[in-house]
């Protein structure tokens, strides 16, 4: 891949995909601008080096039409705040108005394209579609980490147009510290997995489990494994269908010495309410009608004690139904835990940001990562679409 520090941008226009699918209140206000505050360092470096900067992005899942609440006028203004300088909103991305923009742009001036997915042909990874965005600039540079493991045309096919390709500083830093964290990481490599499912993390689980040295397994995912230990789980979320599995997966880590820990304690309550009535049990006795919402106090001194000698964590998916405050304390100790030990910290998964920087002690992660989907490929062992199509530039060139 090409960095875009390799690249002549003086007096270019750079056409940058970046993921501005920021959270929004009801008046849309941004709530979360950390994916904005995390591509500053590439459109400054563009606009030091008088690059005109023409950015585009996806914001929801507006399924291919406009629509006004999917529109990314709002990070236009928050933009044009960080930057200290106007950024102009154009009506599309695409047609002969956005061209003639672009084209009329001067070099440190700042364009935001309307929201890509306004067009189907972005989630098709449409050829005609991409060739217009490729036509809008002399240089591509993709610094939308969060999107890349999506095959569209902003990510993938806009490559095959753009007369250069590039990739931005923040793309390079998330593929940078992941692989730092897989490939050769410091040891022991501790993987702490959460969240709803097995389902969503099971190609991760069986890529890792060549990689790690221990698995942490916490969130309601853990009880498709303890159900397999012989475990009642009462109405607790169980995926029967992968019962089997998460035991192939449990021989499979012991077979290679892969250290595996499961909750041994577990918060229930009667129902998934802030209100429901709560207590602690063991998980040998999670009571018939009641269903498990978070780690218990034991399992989160455990799963401390565990990372403690760790030299490498990485970190996917809360503890529990975190949420809600009755059911957020193991989710909390598990920050507590990993920003403790004296461990290259990765996190990454949009639940387990939120989480980590309710804390208040995100400056002591190592690196957050800004992908949910995107970090969840990586831990896949999947290359990036986003990724290949860089690289596939490169090999053009
Ligand atoms: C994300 O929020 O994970 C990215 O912006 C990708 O969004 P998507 O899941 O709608 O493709």
């Amino acid at each position: 891949m090409k960095s875009v520090r390799e690249m002549d941008v003086t007096e270019k226009k750079v056409l940058v995909r970046v993921d501005f699918n920021v959270p929004l209140d009801e008046q849309r206000n941004i709530t979360d601008d950390t994916r904005i505050q995390a591509v500053l360092p590439t459109l400054k470096y563009l606009l030091e080096h008088n690059g005109a900067l023409i950015l585009m992005s996806h914001m929801g899942r507006p399924k291919g039409a406009p629509a006004a609440k999917y529109s990314l006028a709002p990070v236009a203004a928050r933009l044009g705040q960080l930057l200290e300088k106007e950024v102009v909103m154009a009506p599309d991305c695409i047609g002969p108005e956005v061209k003639q923009m672009a084209d009329s742009l001067s070099p440190g001036q700042v364009l935001l394209l309307e929201n890509l997915r306004f067009h189907p042909e972005e989630e098709k990874n449409g050829d005609e579609f991409a060739r217009e965005l490729g036509k809008l600039c002399d240089i591509y540079i993709n610094d939308a980490f969060a999107v890349s493991h999506r095959k569209h045309a902003s990510v993938d096919a806009v490559t095959k147009y753009a007369p250069q390709c590039g990739a931005g500083f923040l793309l390079a830093d998330e593929l940078k510290y992941f692989n730092q964290a897989m490939e050769n990481p410091r040891r022991p490599l501790a993987a702490v997995v959460g969240g709803a499912k097995v389902s969503s993390k099971l190609g991760a689980l069986k890529n890792m489990m060549a990689r790690v040295d221990k698995f942490i397994i916490g969130g309601a995912m853990a009880n498709t494994f303890l159900k397999h230990q012989g475990l009642e789980l009462g109405k607790s979320l169980v995926e029967a269908d992968l019962v089997a599995e998460a035991g192939e997966i449990m021989k499979q880590a012991n077979e290679k010495g892969v250290r595996f820990y499961l909750p041994v304690d577990a918060v229930v309550a009667d129902r998934p309410e802030p209100d429901a009535t709560v207590k602690i049990v063991p998980v040998q006795e999670i009571p018939k009608d009641w269903m498990v919402l978070d780690i218990g106090p034991a399992t989160s001194l455990l799963f401390s004690q565990v990372l403690h000698d760790a030299k490498t964590i990485v970190w996917n998916g809360p503890m529990g139904l975190f949420e809600m405050d009755a059911y957020s304390r193991g989710t909390m100790a598990m920050v507590n835990s990993v920003v403790n030990a004296h461990a290259l910290t990765i996190v990454g998964g949009g639940d387990t940001v939120v989480a980590v920087e309710a804390s208040g002690l995100s400056d002591r992660i190592s690196y957050i990562s800004t992908g949910g989907g995107a970090f969840l490929h990586l831990m896949e062992g999947k290359v990036l679409p986003g990724v290949a199509a860089l690289e596939r530039s490169a090999e053009a060139a």
